[in-house]
């Protein structure tokens, strides 16, 4: 498998002749015998989850959360065949598609993988998807111009408390068939040949290692003859399991691991010996096998040409084809729902002075949201779209040719006073957990579109706000300051789609009404995160089903309540260590060239010791010694450096607080560090020699720093990889302990960087 972000030779701007001869020296190592007497070709998957989005150039599709919004069976088809057709340039087999979770805590940080919080829609969408990626049974299944498909994540991923990524679903059985088992029914009734399992529990209880669920209902009450594949690592969350060591997911059901990283090889041996000692019965091997060799035969797998040699393969002229673009510009058209319409501003004449503005306006990556060429989507620029288009070149397009002005500014200010501002806003790309949320406020996590708003807004321009989110939002003060109002979602590369539905032709006509209706009810205060329709006292600020036409009586009026915008509740703290370092951190000790994971009481080697010690409880804290002979320290990074959202969670009044105690005061320079990643590294040091030679001896003493003192120079919290790094050249002696980020508390705002 290649994950979000993954390419041939880590190259993103991969060629097809590349991801073609990858796929084929894969395929062909798989056949030959010589080596070990097998000559069973390989089946590539890839995440191509809203159209093959790990491609340079290839059609970025709406999100699901928007194609739900379109609720158009037949479109779906189209857009899994479209998808489809352009995986199989790239010579892969195999799609993870379609999420059929139905999502019922907009927290969720997936909630945009998802079409609906409603059963219904994700149970025809899913069998839509899997007959456009792999052709209708009888008909053309599974033919040269099709792809196996992926219903996933089985089962009850969109339902976990408190909308937790990988999290707990408590739901009845009957609750979890009716609410979450649903795409599932479709999919496999579409003839879906696999089935991905979850990363979540139920009742506490990780379905990879489910039997109950994997066995008993989906292969054998549901009648699933195909295979059901792991989720990434996620075998190794199961209690008793390693990523190295897991025959409890095989007996379970499981029948092949997604064990992406080196852990495959102990697993392959350790799976070997757990047959041969009678831990996993051969029959459980038997009938894994037996599943897969009937899905590549059913594929065609064993009579096809290679990779290279297929009907698509290598055939670039399809990437992003005229067509496919074509499609998924009519998805972007149908995807929108307008939520607010005062005295019908829109539809919008092309002869006027526009301005267009705000950070989505011209931003291919941001209206395309995660899962688009990386993993969270960020780090993209508009050139990594070829063929692509922003919001802003679309709207441009049209008002030029119809002789009007359209003038970008993402800022805001302006020369001549415009007629209209069409202010672009929303999210920023995010996959899987680190899009989870504490609350559905878009306010706390941006302020400033609302001010750019309320500034047009004074000056009686009226303003039409597009909001790019991957789930709906409490935008209640958003809504005020605006004019019109419109959910455009994660509508990705074709961004003419919106001026089609939004401008008037040139002779002053409707090009497209609106169609999209709401998929997720709209919430009414930030914490209405579980809203559903068929709630008892279900009271949405817009219902499920909410969308205005052109000919529409607006419904919202200017007067929604703001008052949580006003007085922000305090964020809880982020806590990074107390005792012990919290998930997604580790501990790091360095010293010169040493790097180690602080994993026991005691490690010690040239330059730098540690143990744990106490502060308040046995081993809540942690001390080191430094000899001065060369830089050392201690760093907190997430595991394997993978970039962690902190901005989300904090304020711009946040701040990085820790105990300390020092045993000697410095006699070099002392550093705190934060860093970030963005492709490059990033972030800042602070020199904290200052602020340690002024503490008493022998005493905790709380510090707090102001993250602004590190983003105001560089780090960008969005793209965390190390919150926290405490290093020195000199000899320092010093316990640490209650590592967090606290957040606008007065004392510590007067507090200077250093
Ligand atoms: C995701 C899956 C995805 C897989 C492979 C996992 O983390 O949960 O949806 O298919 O990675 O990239
Ligand atoms: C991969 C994703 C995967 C994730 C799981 C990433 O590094 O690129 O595809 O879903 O890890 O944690």
């Amino acid at each position: 498998l290649n994950g979000g972000g993954a390419f041939p030779n880590n190259e993103k701007h991969s060629t097809m002749a590349d991801w073609i001869e990858l796929a084929e020296k894969m395929y062909q190592a798989s056949i030959d015998d010589s080596l070990d007497g097998s000559n069973i070709p390989t089946m590539w998957g890839t995440d191509a989850v809203h159209g093959h989005n790990n491609v340079i150039g290839a059609t970025l599709f709406p999100h699901n959360i928007g194609l739900g919004a379109a609720n158009n069976i037949e479109l779906m088809e189209q857009i899994a065949q479209a998808t489809a057709t352009e995986v199989m340039v790239t010579g892969i087999d195999w799609v993870f598609a379609p999420t059929v979770a139905t999502v019922r805590d907009d927290r969720w940080g997936r909630t945009y993988e998802g079409y609906s919080e409603d059963p219904k829609i994700v149970k025809q969408y899913a069998a839509a998807v899997v007959r456009g990626l792999q052709g209708t049974p009888g008909e053309n299944f599974l033919g040269d111009n099709r792809v196996i498909s992926t219903v996933k994540h089985f089962v009850g991923d969109g339902g976990t408390v408190n909308g937790v990524d990988q999290g707990n679903n408590i739901a009845s059985e009957k609750e979890l068939f009716d609410i979450h088992g649903q795409g599932y029914v479709g999919g496999l009734q579409a003839g879906a040949q696999s089935v991905m399992a979850s990363f979540n529990s139920w009742h506490s209880k990780k379905n990879h290692g489910n039997k109950y669920l994997l066995t008993d209902v989906l292969k054998e009450q549901m009648g699933f003859d195909g295979f059901v594949v792991g989720d990434w690592n996620g075998h190794g969350q199961i209690a008793g399991c390693t990523n190295e060591n897991c025959p409890q997911a095989i007996n379970a059901g499981l029948d092949i691991f997604m064990v992406p990283t080196d852990a495959w090889k102990p697993l392959y041996e350790n799976t070997i010996q757990q047959v041969n000692n009678g831990t996993i019965p051969l029959s459980r091997i038997d009938d894994a096998v037996r599943r897969i060799l009937r899905v590549k035969h059913r594929a065609g797998l064993f009579d096809k040409p290679s990779p290279a040699n297929r009907i698509y393969s290598g055939k670039r002229e399809l990437i992003g084809s005229k067509e496919h673009r074509a499609l998924a510009r009519r998805a972007v058209q149908q995807s929108l729902v307008l939520l607010k319409n005062k005295n019908n501003l829109l539809p919008l004449s092309p002869k006027q002075n526009i301005l267009i503005t705000g950070d989505g306006a011209d931003n291919i990556g941001k209206q395309s949201g995660g899962w688009t060429i990386t993993w969270q989507g960020t780090g993209n620029t508009n050139q990594d779209f070829p063929g692509g288009t922003s919001i802003y070149q679309g709207l441009a397009e049209q008002i030029n040719n119809a002789g009007g002005q359209a003038i970008l500014s993402i800022d805001g200010h302006f020369d001549s006073k415009p007629d209209i501002a069409i202010v672009v806003f929303g999210e920023e790309p995010y996959a899987e957990g680190q899009g989870d949320r504490e609350d559905v406020s878009f306010y706390r996590e941006n302020k400033k579109p609302l001010e750019l708003l309320n500034q047009f807004k004074e000056q009686g321009i009226p303003v039409v706000s597009l909001f790019i989110s991957g789930r709906p939002m409490w935008v209640n003060a958003e809504l005020n300051a605006s004019d019109s109002f419109v959910a455009i979602w994660l509508p990705g590369s074709e961004g003419q789609g919106i001026a089609d539905v939004i401008l008037k032709d040139s002779e002053g006509h409707t090009q497209n009404d609106f169609i999209g209706k709401l998929s997720y009810s709209w919430p009414n205060t930030p914490t209405q995160s579980r809203v559903n329709k068929g709630d008892e006292n279900y009271s949405p600020l817009l219902p499920y089903g909410f969308g205005l036409r052109y000919n529409d009586t607006n419904f919202l009026a200017d007067d929604l309540q703001e008052l949580f915008a006003q007085t922000p509740k305090e964020l809880p703290p982020v806590v990074i260590f107390n005792g012990t370092t919290k998930k997604p951190w580790q501990l790091l000790l360095f010293a010169g060239e040493y790097q180690f994971e602080a994993n026991s009481n005691v490690h010690q080697f040239p330059g730098l010791s540690y143990k744990t010690t106490d502060k308040n409880i046995q081993e809540d804290a942690f001390n080191i010694r430094i000899d001065g002979s060369v830089k050392a320290g201690v760093k907190i990074v997430s595991f394997s450096n993978r970039i962690h959202d902190l901005k989300s969670t904090t304020e711009s009044t946040s701040a990085l607080q820790f105990s300390i105690k020092l045993q000697s005061h410095p006699s070099d320079e002392v550093n705190l560090s934060i860093y970030c990643s963005e492709g490059e590294s990033c972030g800042h040091s602070l020199n904290l020699t200052n602020k340690l030679s002024q503490i008493e001896l022998s005493k905790w003493h709380q510090l707090t720093v102001n993250l602004s003192c590190f983003t105001e120079n560089g780090m960008k919290l969005a793209q965390t990889i190390s919150p926290f790094e405490l290093s020195s050249s000199g000899p320092l002696n010093l316990d640490i302990a209650d590592i967090s980020i606290v957040h606008a508390s007065k004392e510590y705002l007067s507090n200077s960087c250093h």
